[in-house]
C-alpha cells in the first residue's frame, strides 16, 4: 500500500530517468502508426519521442527529441475553449456545446444526430471544438487567429510561436469530414459563419507548432489554475482553467479517457500530432511528443511514459 501523502519531487536525477523511462517507452511503439488523413503529418519520424516538465519555480527537465517542434492539433482545443470562455462566458458557450464525454472516436458525427440535434457534446471532439473556434472574438480572421496566436504565446512563454502553414494547407485541403460537421451544426443554428472561413481558422489553429519543454509550459499553466509563476500573472482566471482541466479528465482522450484517468490520473489532452499535455495540479506541466499513434488517435509512447512518470512520481489526482 502506497503511504498516504507521499511524494517523489522532481530533482536533477529526473532529467536521467526521464531518459531511461523514454528508451523503455519506445518500446512500445512498434505496432504504433502516425496519423496519415492530414498528408503534412504523414511525413512525421516515428521513432520520435521527448518529454519535459516545467515546474512553478520556472526549472524544467526534458529528455528525448526535444527540439523537435509539432503541431498542436487538438490541444489547441483546450486552448481555444479557454480564451472562448473569457471572450463570451460560460452560459454563451455551454449554451452552444455540451459537457458530457462521448465515448465516440474525435471526429465522429453519430451523437451530433443521435442525441444533441446538432450541439456537440463536448469541446473535446471535432465537432464542439469547431463550435468553439467559431466563437473566438475578433473583428475578421486575420484578428481571430493573432489573438489566438498571442494567447498561445503568454501562456508558453515564445513570442516567435506561429502556425505551419504547410500543415495548416494540408488540413485546409482534406477536411472534408469535419467540413460536414460544420455543414452540420450550421443547419442547428450552432455555428454561424461561412464554414470555409471557420474551416481556415480551425486548420491554422491545429497547425500552430511548439517543442515539448513550450507545451509543459502550457500545462504549466494549467495545473496552476490559470496562474504563470514566472511573470506572476493570473493568465487564465482560475474558474475557466478549472473548467478546462475537468474536460481534460473526462473527454482529454477521447475514448481513451477512462483507460488513462485510471493508468495515469491527470488532466491531459492529446493532439494527432503526437503531443500530450498534462497538467499535474498544483505541481507542475508535462508536454510529450511521440508521433506513432495507437487506434484512437492518441501517442503510444507518449502514453507509456505518463504511465511510468505517474507511477514513479505519484501524479494520479484520484
Ligand atoms: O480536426 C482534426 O482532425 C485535427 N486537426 C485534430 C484532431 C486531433 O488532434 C485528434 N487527436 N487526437
Amino acid at each position: 500500500m502506497k503511504a498516504y501523502g507521499f511524494r517523489k519531487e522532481l530533482n536533477i536525477t529526473t532529467m536521467k530517468e526521464m531518459e531511461e523511462m523514454i528508451e523503455a517507452a519506445k518500446k512500445s511503439i512498434a505496432h504504433g502508426k502516425v496519423a496519415n488523413y492530414i498528408p503534412a503529418l504523414a511525413r512525421a519520424n516515428k521513432e520520435l519521442l521527448s518529454a519535459a516538465v516545467y515546474l512553478p519555480d520556472g526549472r524544467h527537465f526534458e529528455a528525448g527529441d526535444t527540439a523537435e517542434r509539432f503541431s498542436l492539433q487538438s490541444i489547441s482545443k483546450v486552448i481555444t475553449l479557454a480564451l472562448v470562455l473569457m471572450d463570451r462566458g460560460e452560459d454563451y458557450v455551454f449554451n452552444r456545446v455540451g459537457m458530457e464525454p462521448t465515448g465516440d472516436p474525435f471526429n465522429s458525427i453519430i451523437k451530433l444526430e443521435r442525441v444533441s440535434a446538432g450541439k456537440p457534446l463536448n469541446p473535446m471532439i471535432n465537432a464542439g471544438a469547431l463550435a468553439v473556434t467559431s466563437m473566438i472574438k475578433g473583428e475578421n480572421l486575420g484578428r481571430r487567429l493573432e489573438r489566438l496566436l498571442q494567447f498561445v504565446r503568454q501562456i508558453a512563454a515564445n513570442e516567435d510561436i506561429t502556425y505551419s502553414k504547410e500543415i495548416s494547407q494540408s488540413e485546409f485541403e482534406t477536411a472534408q469530414l469535419n467540413r460536414s460537421l460544420c455543414y452540420y451544426m450550421k443547419e442547428h443554428g450552432i455555428i454561424t459563419e461561412d464554414v470555409e472561413t471557420l474551416m481556415d481558422l480551425y486548420t491554422k489553429q491545429c497547425a500552430i507548432e511548439v517543442n515539448c519543454v513550450e507545451l509543459a509550459r502550457i500545462g504549466l499553466v494549467f495545473a496552476l489554475n490559470g496562474w504563470d509563476p514566472v511573470m506572476k500573472t493570473q493568465l487564465i482566471p482560475e474558474k475557466i482553467a478549472q473548467i478546462c482541466n475537468t474536460f481534460m479528465v473526462t473527454c482529454g482522450m477521447y475514448d481513451a479517457s477512462g483507460e488513462f484517468a485510471i493508468k495515469v490520473g491527470i488532466p491531459a489532452k492529446s493532439g494527432v500530432s503526437g503531443g500530450v499535455m498534462g497538467a499535474v495540479p498544483r505541481r507542475f506541466g508535462i508536454g510529450v511528443y511521440g508521433p506513432a499513434l495507437d487506434g484512437k488517435g492518441n501517442s503510444m509512447g507518449g502514453i507509456k511514459l505518463l504511465e511510468t512518470l505517474s507511477k514513479k512520481y505519484n501524479l494520479s489526482i484520484f
